[in-house]
């Protein structure tokens, strides 16, 4: 009988972050500070030290190969790391492929996903740096909850914009992150600029990801004491995930195993970065490896947008990043992934994109609830709908692998549980989700946002 799952012993918790900014074969190009168009200066670097403490922009610019994790943060991970990597055997035989299916289970922290592995230290760096309030936003309301969680265990005040769609269906992660301390609002809100604008244009407006961190960012740079995180899309957020990568290799080893395919969901991208980076390592050093970042045909970032430079935000309050985009102002569908609806595609996840290094697949909602039902019912665990898309590539590529007659063994990240998410499983088994495929008329409209942009390269 194959062994199901492995557990690592707390001594083998990665003791340094990975970072792939040191291996890229061509570096990525820079961010723009937006007032000159050019790459950063003293006074962007000023800028962004009001947004994120100096620490974290420090950190964000790094270009050493290996971080330290400070002993407070390896002290916290201890609550659920290492995370058990299973075999999927139930899956497998469902499948009747030839393949072999591991998975991640991140769904063990506390909140429930990978998140907490970036809102530790960030809630860490920002302790240290003196700061005692952080707001953010939230889409899915998992990346609100790890804060909150975080955010308490360093006694830092949170405040958490919540896309309102999400807001609305789904009031008990609202809970959770009351229930640890913090308060979460519906966005677009009327107590900020960027809120009453939007709201000013469209007042049903389900609001979005680019929305809400406007609000969270304009809230920040009002205070002082106050600054903003980001759940995703940035260096450092990538950075803080590579445990998951660093410890799946260790676990994969122990079975006497290498993936031939890698899989994440990707929203932002950290998740899907988390377990990647450290095999596109090996990738860029000549190991074969395939890796797959999953995303929804209702915001196909990396399918259909450009590469090109974009605000990470609907208002411009971010520098311009390098990444695969559909602009700004886009407001995708309200699909139940929440976590999945961001315009943009974090830089470094990108440029492993346009380096070959990654291969996007876009997936629809009602394929990948097909998915993730099939995986509760033979692995037990009930997958979070981002997690679904992971889940929808795996039985992709186990599909392919039958079809070429091939053996294949896949590696995925399961990035949240779907437990507080019931209601989305609801409207899938009541008949009531439907298909999405964004219109390329659509996609030109929002790309009509970043046409006098600069350009990359
Ligand atoms: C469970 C889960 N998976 C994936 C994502 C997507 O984010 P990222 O691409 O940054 O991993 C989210 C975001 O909220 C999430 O909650």
């Amino acid at each position: 009988m194959a062994q199901k799952k492995v557990f690592l012993g707390e001594e083998f918790l990665p003791k340094q972050w990975y970072n792939l900014n040191a291996d890229f074969p061509t570096p990525m190009p820079p961010p723009l500070n937006p007032a000159t168009g050019q790459p950063p200066d003293d006074s962007f670097v000023e800028h962004m030290g009001n947004i994120f403490p100096m620490n974290l922009v420090e950190q964000e610019m790094t270009g050493e190969r290996w971080v330290d994790i400070p002993e407070e943060v390896l002290g916290i991970y201890k609550i659920w790391r290492p995370s058990p990597l299973y075999r999927a055997d139930g899956l497998e035989k469902m499948l009747d492929a030839p393949v072999k299916i591991y998975f991640k289970n991140e769904g063990v922290s506390p909140p429930g996903s990978h998140k907490p592995n970036t809102a530790v230290p960030q809630a860490y760096y920002n302790k240290v740096f003196g700061i005692n309030r952080i707001t953010t936003e939230t889409g899915a309301g998992q990346w609100g909850s790890a804060l909150s969680f975080a955010c308490q265990l360093f006694d830092i005040e949170c405040h958490v914009y919540m896309v309102k769609v999400s807001f609305q269906q789904k009031p008990y992660r609202r809970l959770m992150m009351m229930t640890w301390g913090a308060d979460c609002v519906a966005s677009p809100t009327d107590t900020t600029e960027a809120g009453r604008k939007v709201l000013a244009e469209n007042p049903d407006s389900p609001g979005s990801l680019g929305i809400a961190i406007s609000e969270a960012v304009e809230m920040a740079l009002a205070r002082d004491d106050t600054r903003y995180s980001l759940g995703s899309v940035l260096n450092h957020v990538m950075l803080h995930q590579t445990v998951i990568g660093q410890e799946a290799k260790l676990q994969m080893d122990a079975l006497g195993e290498y993936p031939d395919v890698v899989i994440g969901c990707a929203g932002g991208g950290s998740n899907f970065a988390g377990l990647a980076f450290p095999f596109i390592a090996d990738k860029i050093a000549g190991k074969e490896v395939q890796v797959i970042a999953a995303e929804p045909t209702s915001c196909p970032t990396m399918t259909k947008g450009p590469y090109a430079y974009d605000f990470g935000d609907n208002n411009h309050m971010t520098p311009l990043l390098p990444m695969h985009t559909l602009g700004h102002n886009f407001v995708p569908a309200p699909i139940h992934a929440g976590g999945l609806r961001y315009h943009g595609m974090a830089p470094m996840v990108s440029h492993a994109v346009t380096q070959g290094l990654v291969e996007p697949q876009a997936f629809d909602q009602i394929a990948t609830f097909n998915a993730g039902v099939s995986f509760a019912r033979t692995e037990g665990f009930i997958p979070a709908p981002e997690t679904n898309h992971a889940i929808a590539a795996v039985i992709a590529a186990a599909e392919q692998a039958k079809q070429e007659g091939k053996e294949k063994t896949i590696l995925f990240n399961w990035s949240g549980h779907g437990l507080v998410d019931l209601a989305a499983y609801d409207a899938f088994l009541s008949g009531n989700l439907t298909r999405y495929e964004l219109p390329q008329e659509e996609i030109e409209r929002a790309l009509e946002a970043i046409k006098d942009l600069p350009k990359i390269g």
